[in-house]
Order: structure tokens, then C-alpha cells, then sequence
């Protein structure tokens, strides 16, 4: 299947389920004027007829990208989740068809950072149960209990993204910064390692949870792990639901041993608003409890809107691929002076050959390549000196070649 390139004017973008100007803006500041952005989310047999002349398409989490849908789009190019997940699509097919999809890993990272760190102040002053008992007519105006986070050991576990970035806020507000993460990690500022899980959760005042979900992870604070913590610390999970068992985080809470908690996220959620949500934890005065909005802010939508449009935009005009969730990673920077072809194709013996024999052929010279393989599939972006004519017919050659999946020929160097 060839796939040919395309002016900018004729590149249709299609973004649903409401996603953020920022990404309309992106695309619009680097030459995609025909983008339309929509509120709603589809189901299979409308995004199959609205797919049918889309070449990048936006989604967020609500949209299903089945093999089904992703055949549909016989001139899809390439996928952004405009959000962290990307369950909701199928990436091997996505692949095989040679379309990489993009999403957002990092853009709420800062937002989880400040939701704990707010959490930590709640929590060591006693907000929640005094909040709560002011609603219901109480005045607990009392000392006890309520202390200033300056100079308290907080331990976190999982120095990743937003492991590193609360260190450095908790640090600025005063406290001690003590982590521990499987890998090792460059320690910011004064924040220091521990050897072991244990040895952090024994003399932390604060834990918190900034882990992904592996099955190394999977209920890796149990009951026992409750029991290690210090008596009187606080605990607080904004990770993943699957990382604690949370009965026995209720019952170490009812039994005072862990003074108050804060917890974003859990095993069960509801899928929806109509969906009742329970949990041991309710009821239980001294312990926050949200619905998985540690990253949800209008500022992490801007970031995804325009982190996920950049590495869109990157894809189809010079053919990067870093970021990809479901593709080797290439990028080849822009270079002046040169046409720039992509070319996927199944990982098979015999591929790079062709395609260097069609350039040699035409005794053009390759100023740069980039070739990335992982068993399944090969991306290879070549950079030729000077303009090369489309009507040389080199591009239907590659399009030609055993095992493509797809070419695209990206820009044309100008003419002398
Ligand atoms: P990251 O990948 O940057 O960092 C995770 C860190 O955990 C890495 O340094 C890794 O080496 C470490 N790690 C992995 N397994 C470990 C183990 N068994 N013990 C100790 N450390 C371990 O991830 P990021 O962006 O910091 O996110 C962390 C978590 O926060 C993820 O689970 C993510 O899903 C969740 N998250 C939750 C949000 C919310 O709305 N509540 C929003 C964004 C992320």
C-alpha cells in the first residue's frame, strides 16, 4: 500500500472528544489549516465513515481504536492519545499498519506534584477530620494534632517524573527529602537515597506512592508494609490503585497506627458518573479521598493539547518518531538541501538493500539515513542530496520494494 505524501493544504487533521485548543493552535501555527475539532466521541461505525479522508487523527481516552476502525482509515498516517493511557487502541495492529501513535506521558506531571504536596499540609494539620466536622456544626479549634511540614522526613517512593518533582517543591517547603526507586537515581538537591522499601517507610513521617503499575508494584504495600511504617505517619497514593491494599490501609488508619492518608486512585473505579463508587476508606474523617485527579488540571490539558500536536507535527513533516508508543524510534534532524523519503516496511533481510540500489541506480547520493528495526518492522528515513524528482518514479520504486508497508516522500530540497 502506497502511501503518497501530501502539501500541508491537503494534510486533514481530525481531533474529538473536545480536545484542547492548544493542539488546533499548534497545528495551525505550522501550516495545517484544514484541522477540525469535534466534542464529541464517535463509536465504530461513525469513526469509520468520518475516518475515510483523515490523515492524523486526535483522541482522548473515550475513543476505541479497534483494528476494525484503524483499517478504516485508508489514509490514517499517524494517531494522537491526547491523554496518558492508550489501551483504548490497538497499537500492534496500529503498527503493523505502519501508523505510530503519540501520546502525553508527562504533561500532568506537575499537577500530581502539587496535589500531594497539598495533601502533605492537609494532612499534618489536621484539616480533613476539622473541615468535616465544621460542615457538620463542630469547632475543633485545638493545637493538637496540627503540625508544620517544615523539617518532616517525607519518603518517596518512585524518583521518576513526579517522584523528582515534588522532592524539589517538598525541599523548597522546608522537608527532608528521602527516596527510594529500583533504578538508580541522580538525588536533586538534598533529597538522599534509601537501600530498601523498608528502610524508607521506617522514618518517613510521610509516604507517598509515585510508582508505575508493574507486577513487581502490584500490592507492594501491604499490611506488613503498614506495620513498618513509623506510628503516626501519613500515607498517600496518587500512583496507581493496584499498588495498595486498601482494607489494609483502612484498618491500619482505624487503628491509629497510620494517622491520615490521602489516596487518588484504586483498584475498582467507577467507569463513569452513573457508577457508585465505594471503598473501605469512606467514612474515615482523617483520609482525602479523590477521583483519580491528580494530573487533571486546565494547565496538563493545555500541556498534552500541545505536546501531543508537536510530536504529530514532527511526524509528518520530517518523520520523527521519538516519542511513539508502538514504534521504533527515529529521528533524523532536518537537513538543508536535501528530499527527505520515509520508508516502513516488515523487519525482513534484503530491504535496505533495495532501497539503497533504487538511489544508487539513479546515481543519487544518500546524505543521511536512519534506519531502526525491532523484529516486526523497519523505519528508515533517508535524506538525498538535492532535489530529487518526484516523477523519477523512485517514489512508486519504493513503494515497490518486498515487504513495504508504507513510503512517504516528506519534503523537497529548493531548487538551486
Ligand atoms: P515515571 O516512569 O517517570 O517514574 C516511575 C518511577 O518509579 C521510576 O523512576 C521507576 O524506576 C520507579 N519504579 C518502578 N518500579 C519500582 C518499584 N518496584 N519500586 C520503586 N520504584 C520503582 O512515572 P511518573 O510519570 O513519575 O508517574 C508515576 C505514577 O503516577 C504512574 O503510576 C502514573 O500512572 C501515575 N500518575 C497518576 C496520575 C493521577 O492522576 N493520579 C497522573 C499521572 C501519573
Amino acid at each position: 500500500m502506497e502511501k503518497l505524501s501530501l502539501p500541508k493544504s491537503k494534510i486533514k487533521v481530525l481531533l474529538v472528544e473536545n480536545i484542547h485548543k492548544s493542539a488546533v493552535d499548534l497545528f495551525k501555527r505550522n501550516g495545517y489549516a484544514n484541522v477540525e475539532s469535534l466534542r464529541d466521541a464517535f463509536d465504530a461505525e461513525e469513526l469509520k465513515k468520518k475516518l475515510k479522508d483523515v490523515h492524523i487523527l486526535g483522541i482522548r481516552s473515550r475513543t476505541k481504536l479497534t483494528k476494525d476502525v484503524l483499517e478504516a482509515g485508508e489514509k490514517l498516517l499517524t494517531v494522537g492519545a491526547f491523554c496518558i493511557g492508550t489501551n483504548q487502541i490497538d497499537l500492534k495492529c496500529a503498527k503493523r499498519l505502519g501508523i505510530p501513535v503519540f501520546n502525553a506521558p508527562y504533561s500532568n506531571t506537575r499537577s500530581v506534584a502539587e496535589l500531594v504536596l497539598a495533601e502533605i499540609i492537609m494532612l499534618f494539620r489536621g484539616i480533613p477530620q476539622r473541615s468535616w466536622g465544621a460542615h457538620e456544626g463542630g469547632w475543633d479549634k485545638t493545637v493538637k494534632g496540627a503540625r508544620e511540614i517544615r523539617g518532616k522526613v517525607i519518603g518517596i517512593v518512585g524518583y521518576g517524573h513526579i517522584g523528582t518533582q515534588l522532592s524539589i517543591i517538598a525541599e523548597a517547603m522546608g522537608m527532608q527529602v528521602r527516596f527510594y526507586d529500583i533504578v538508580e537515581k541522580l538525588a536533586l538537591g538534598n533529597a538522599q537515597p534509601c537501600d530498601s522499601l523498608d528502610e524508607l517507610l521506617e522514618i518517613a513521617d510521610v509516604v507517598t506512592l509515585h510508582v508505575p503499575e508493574t507486577p513487581e508494584t502490584k500490592n507492594m504495600i501491604t499490611a506488613a508494609k503498614f506495620k513498618k511504617m513509623k506510628k503516626g505517619a501519613f500515607f498517600i497514593n496518587a500512583s496507581r490503585g493496584t499498588v495498595v491494599d486498601i482494607p489494609a490501609l483502612a484498618e491500619s488508619v482505624k487503628s491509629g497506627h497510620v494517622a491520615g492518608a490521602a489516596v487518588d486512585v484504586f483498584p475498582k473505579e467507577p467507569s463513569g458518573p452513573e457508577e457508585k463508587f465505594k471503598s473501605p476508606l469512606q467514612g474515615l474523617r482523617n483520609v482525602i479521598l479523590t477521583p483519580h485527579i491528580g494530573g487533571s488540571t486546565e494547565e496538563a490539558q493545555a500541556n498534552i493539547g500541545g505536546e501531543v500536536a508537536e510530536k504529530l507535527v514532527k511526524y509528518s513533516d520530517n518523520g520523527s518518531t521519538l516519542g511513539a508508543v508502538n514504534f521504533v524510534e527515529v529521528a533524523l534532524p532536518p537537513q538543508s538541501n536535501t528530499t527527505r523519503f520515509m520508508h516502513i516496511h516488515r523487519d525482513e533481510p534484503g530491504v535496505m538493500a533495495r532501497i539503497s540500489e533504487l538511489f544508487s541506480r539513479r546515481e543519487i547520493n544518500i546524505a543521511g539515513q536512519y534506519l531502526r528495526t525491532d523484529g516486526e518492522i523497519g523505519y528508515v528515513v533517508t535524506d538525498v542530496i538535492g532535489r530529487v524528482k518526484v516523477g523519477m518514479g523512485i517514489r512508486k520504486d519504493l513503494a515497490g520494494v518486498p515487504g513495504t508497508v508504507r513510503t512517504r516522500f516528506l519534503y523537497e530540497a529548493p531548487p538551486k
